[in-house]
């Protein structure tokens, strides 16, 4: 995984807008279900120890997080009941990725302080990537495995974006082991690209853009 520039003022726009959609107009924690709630176990669950175990699973790891202390923002988990909300959600969500031309929504999720999600590898869900992730004061981080070395990505203060691949079981390229946590309140949008390089290059060139 690698850091790059957010630059392009179209794409900065529609990351401004996620952020008041889910910071300021909605409050997320009133209205969305938090499926696994993993809170205050972020010691256990992003340490070395809990990684050794998942890489010594293998492929009985599928590649799925197994847990963690975050709330979804997608309109799938609202049970609040303003209908605004499915209609913000898809029409800044589908600007994100119709402009970046992007294929999935892999995660959108809103993390409190002591939010985190669990070492897995996305093996089930190969793919280029891209995250981008919002931090109030820039206090987590993203951690994943470079070899057999722990590499810590940390969060910066408001939008910061990182691009990268995740194989699956079935090829050469190992799989990415990889967690993060908060101490601060952090968005992250994850989405996938498939499989061609140029075309993931591409986006990565849009994205640093200044025009
Ligand atoms: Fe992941």
């Amino acid at each position: 995984m690698q850091f790059i520039e957010l630059k392009n003022p179209r794409v900065l726009d529609i990351l401004e807008r996620f952020r008041y959609l889910y910071r300021e107009k909605y409050d997320v924690v009133a209205t969305n279900r938090i499926k696994q709630n993993f809170v205050g176990k972020h010691d256990l669950y992003t340490s070395e120890e809990y990684l050794n175990r998942i890489r010594n699973r293998g492929r009985g790891h599928e590649g799925s997080p197994a847990g963690g202390y975050s709330y979804p923002i997608k309109p799938d988990h609202y049970i609040g009941n303003d209908p605004q909300y499915k209609v913000d959600f898809t029409e800044v969500n589908d600007k994100l990725m119709v402009g970046l031309g992007l294929q999935a929504s892999a995660l959108s999720q809103l993390y409190p302080p002591q939010g985190f999600i669990d070492w897995h590898n996305n093996a089930n869900a190969s793919s280029f990537n891209v995250i981008f992730t919002w931090s109030e004061t820039g206090d987590g981080w993203f951690k994943w495995l470079d070899g057999e070395k722990i590499v810590t990505m940390p969060d910066k203060k408001g939008w910061s974006c990182k691009v990268g691949y995740f194989a699956s079981y079935d090829e050469k390229t190992p799989v990415t082991y990889h967690c993060a946590y908060t101490d601060c309140w952090r968005m992250t949008l994850s989405y996938t690209l498939g499989f061609d390089q140029d075309y993931w290059s591409d986006m990565i060139d849009y994205i640093q853009c200044e025009e």
